[in-house]
Order: structure tokens, then sequence, then C-alpha cells
């Protein structure tokens, strides 16, 4: 096959990034693949919004069966989020075949084992790099890099928008509520930016982490998590004025008795490195048996950084494809559930 057909759920920040990336890039994804990767149809809500397409030829429609049941569509990619509609159209998907690629964390943190099993049974590819940390590879870099390794522990910053927020609160002094109205209007924030604020976004890519990373079910729900909604200006400047940075942390351990993972924002000294993580940045430390310590430092928000991933899943779908090997990238977790008590 020398075209690769897409296509693509969503037309938001992400959505509108990954056209760019394919068109600014299409030369050099032919080369790498061999392939042309087109996008054929775009799943939209409002047919009537004007866009800017790049390929005339590709096609809009607000019916998801379009896109599911068209028998010339290779890959689904999809980053229109949401949760229960949006796994009724990937099940329909690879059930027909497709192929996926999903930016979507709360899917894969809360349905990854049904997609899973689902991808595998039907010898499709279901990757989903964009769901942890934008455009950092710590998906790819912990399911194949440390692959040979026992991750022992994982922490950092993985959402962007409290990151954003919180530098800026430090840095200008300026109030929350206008500071997340900002990091809305950067596209870094989720549809709901709760699910920033609450610490619920980092709470589930902590459990995509802590799934992959300790070969272990792991659900949403065991995950400890505070956000930032409850600090001020004064405690960020009381902080800094003892020499501390306040960031929402990220931690991911495992040991003899089990698992525990929390989110919840944190007092680090400004000499630490995550201190100066700054903006809508992420920095994952893994810690394994074997390697020891690994930083993993990038963007973690926003269009393109985030379209970079989705496009090097979908480059790696299209490798697989070409390859005969579609489907064989899951591994179903080597251990059985076991996770600490909470704390409180
Ligand atoms: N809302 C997310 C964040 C987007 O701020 O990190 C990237 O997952």
């Amino acid at each position: 096959k020398d075209t690769i057909t897409v296509g693509l759920l969503g037309l938001g920040t992400v959505g509108s990034g990954v056209i760019e990336i394919l068109e600014d890039h299409k030369e050099s994804i032919q080369h790498k693949t061999g392939c042309n990767v087109t996008i054929k149809t775009v799943l939209v809500n409002n047919l009537s919004k004007p866009r800017d397409l790049k390929n005339t030829s590709t096609k809009l429609t607000d019916r998801y069966e379009d896109i599911t049941q068209d028998p010339e569509i290779d890959v689904v990619v999809e980053v229109m989020g949401g949760i229960d509609h949006t796994l009724t159209i990937l099940r329909e998907a690879i059930e027909n075949g497709k192929h996926i690629v999903t930016a979507n964390k709360d899917l894969v943190a809360q349905h990854g084992d049904e997609l899973f099993e689902a991808s595998y049974r039907n010898k499709c590819d279901l990757f989903y790099e964009a769901s942890v940390a934008g455009g950092i590879p710590i998906i790819r870099s912990i399911l194949d890099g440390l692959s040979s390794d026992k991750i022992r522990k994982m922490m950092g910053i993985v959402n962007g928008t409290t990151n954003y927020i919180l530098t800026k609160m430090t840095k200008e002094g300026v109030d929350f509520d206008a500071v997340l109205k900002e990091a809305q209007e950067l596209g870094f924030a989720e549809a709901d930016p709760t699910a920033d604020v609450d610490g619920l976004d980092a709470a589930r890519k902590m459990t995509i982490l802590s799934i992959l990373g300790f070969s272990m079910p792991f659900n949403l729900e065991d995950v400890e998590i505070k956000g930032i909604r409850g600090i001020s200006l004064a405690d960020i400047q009381y902080a800094e004025q003892l020499g501390y940075s306040v960031k929402l942390i990220g931690v991911a351990e495992h040991d003899d008795t089990g698992v525990a993972v929390s989110v919840e924002p944190t007092l680090l000294p400004i000499e630490h490195p995550l201190s100066s993580v700054n903006d809508e940045y992420n920095a994952v430390y893994v810690y394994g048996d074997a390697v020891g310590e690994t930083m993993f430092y990038g963007p973690g928000a926003g269009k393109l950084p985030t379209a970079t991933a989705v496009v090097s899943d979908l480059i790696a779908v299209v490798k697989s494809l070409r390859l005969g090997t579609s489907g064989t990238a899951y591994v179903q977790p080597q251990f059985s559930k076991q996770v600490k008590e909470k704390k409180d």
C-alpha cells in the first residue's frame, strides 16, 4: 500500500496541529514510512465553522460512522477528548479493523484494558503517546527504551496548565483566575479546566505511567489526589522567601508491598531540578533498578508538541502496517494488582 488513509476525530487545538505537521513534514514522513499519509475525513461538531484543512480533498463530517464504517480508512486518530461517546466510537472503529492513535488520557486511564484487549484481538495497533506529557516521548521510553529494566519509581510534573499557572503566579505575581484564563487561551487546559486544576489530569497520566511502568493493573481511584485550587499567591510568595518552589508533583512508587501513587502540590527546594521546570513544560524522573535515575523533559501541552506525539504514533502505525506486525505492541501486565492503602 502506498497511501495510508486517516480519519481524524476532532479538529481543535491538537487536531489542527496534526494537520499542520502532516502537511509541513510531508516529505520526511514519506521518506520514513515509504507511504503517503492522507487525511480523508475529519469529524467535527460544527460543520459551518470555517477551517483551514490544507488538503482540499479532506472532507468534514458530523457523523462518526463516516469514519468508523469507511472501508478506505486504515487509521483513526482521536483528538476529540471525552469518555463514553468516544469509547463507543473507538470500539466500533477497532471492531471494523481500524488502527487507533489517541491523545485521550481519560479514556486510556479509565478504559485502557478494554481498548488494549479489543485492538489485540483485532490485530490493530493502539498508540497513545500524546496522552502523557505532550511532546515528551515518555511512553515509548518506558515501553521500549527502558524495557530491559525494572522500574521502581516515576516522579515529576505531568500537567502543563497547573505548571503554567504556578510559574506565572511565582514569577509575575498574577492571580490564579487571570492566569488560568491565559492557559486556556493558549490551548494548554482541558475542555473542562477543573480536571487540570484539581489534579485529575495529572492523576490520569500517573495512572497510565503506573500501568505501563510497573506492568500492573491500576485504577484512577487508587491515586491520592490534591489539586492546586487552595494555593494562594501569598503561599507561593512565602514559600519562595523560604527558598522553595511550589509544584504539582506526581509520584508513583513500587516496592515489595505494592504500588502507591499520588498527585499533590509539593514544596521543592529552589535548587531542585524540578523547580526550574517552568510554564507548560513537564519533566518526569524514571528510576530503574539497573539504569538508576533518568529524567525526561519537554513541553507537556500545546498544539504542535502534542501533535508531534500523535503524528509519531501515526508513523509507528504505518511502519507496523508495512511490516505486517500490527497489533503486536500490546503486552499484558506481568503482575496482579497490589495497591497500598491511601494515606487518608
Ligand atoms: N491539559 C493538559 C495539560 C494537556 O495541561 O497538561 C496536555 O495533556
